[in-house]
């Protein structure tokens, strides 16, 4: 079996489409472009990486936008001040702390203070527990990209056994609430499960989100599966994901590569929040 691609970046396309008529409506409608705070702490390539990919969609659709920096050292203090500040801001609609913090800062007490109804990004406590309770919630861009493009392949959740390989608070946990939540049979699994193989090999749907090329292989899928891949590696190759994509390719039944598969979608997602509001 050869798997079929979920292609990410048609339906980015596609979304970018329906977000520019949106940006025009919230225009219309507000007097002025729709405004997205981003915040910025060191220089993680990752992290500034997500932001440059967030403006440039802005710059396209003509969503305001601003990028404030602080050196790697600042106190959480000034962080969460300003924060704090762009949250309560009624000229602004969405604000992003781009992750990951240098190792001094910490996220809890950087997302606590930011506006639940501006927190875009899906990463304060408000937003996690209310995705947790299955209430309106601001997702994380990752799970929303996973639930897009497995609505690609018609196949239905309900039932289904998905192995979320991962239990990041970005990445694996919220993926899993939302196939929780579609009435999936979820199993979460992380650097401490034993028998790793046997476990992805009794999924539907794979979503890996590690963070290590080549940590899910062909030999630890089950033929048709549909595997999607969160990772975003650079090496000298260029960016790879976590799935070994030629053997893996060559068992499961459908899969996102990488480039071109989840990532597309995923910085889109906080321009919609920014537009739209929270996930119903
Ligand atoms: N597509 C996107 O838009 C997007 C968004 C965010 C991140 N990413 C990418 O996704 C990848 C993961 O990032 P992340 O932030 O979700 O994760 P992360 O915070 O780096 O955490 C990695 C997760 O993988 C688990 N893990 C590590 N080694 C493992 C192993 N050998 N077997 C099973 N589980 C293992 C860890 O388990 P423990 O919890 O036990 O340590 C942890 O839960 C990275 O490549 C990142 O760049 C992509």
């Amino acid at each position: 079996m050869t798997a079929q691609l979920l292609d990410g970046r048609t339906l980015a396309a596609n979304l970018r489409r329906e977000l520019r008529t949106h940006a025009r409506t919230f225009a219309a409608e507000h007097g002025r472009a729709a405004y997205l705070a981003l915040l910025a702490v060191g220089d993680d390539q990752n992290a500034l990486l997500f932001g440059q990919q967030v403006i440039k969609v802005c710059q396209a659709l003509g969503v305001a936008y601003s990028l404030t920096r602080f050196a790697a050292d600042v106190s959480e203090a000034a962080i969460r001040a300003q924060v704090a500040h762009a949250g309560n801001d009624p000229a602004t609609d969405g604000v992003v702390v781009l992750l990951p913090l240098p190792g001094g800062v910490r996220q809890r007490v950087v997302t606590e203070v930011l506006a639940p109804a501006k927190d875009v990004d899906g990463l304060g406590p408000r937003n996690a527990g209310n995705l947790m309770l299955g209430f309106p919630s601001f997702v994380p861009g990752t799970a929303e990209a996973v639930m897009t493009l497995l609505g690609q392949t018609g196949i239905t959740l309900r039932g289904k056994h998905a192995v979320i390989v991962g239990r990041s608070n970005v990445g694996g946990k919220p993926v899993a609430l939302q196939l929780l939540r579609h009435d999936a049979t979820i199993t979460v699994c992380h650097s401490h499960t034993p028998n790793l193989a046997e476990i992805t090999r009794t999924a539907d749907i794979l979503v890996v989100s590690v963070g290590r090329p080549g940590a899910l292989t062909g030999a630890m899928v089950r033929p048709g599966a549909v595997v999607l891949d969160a990772g975003i590696n650079p090496t000298a190759q260029g960016i790879v994901g976590d799935v070994d994509f030629a053997s893996v390719r060559e068992v499961a039944g459908w899969l996102t590569p990488v480039p071109g598969g989840l990532g597309p979608l995923t910085h889109l997602m906080v321009i919609r929040h920014t537009l739209l509001g929270p996930t119903p």
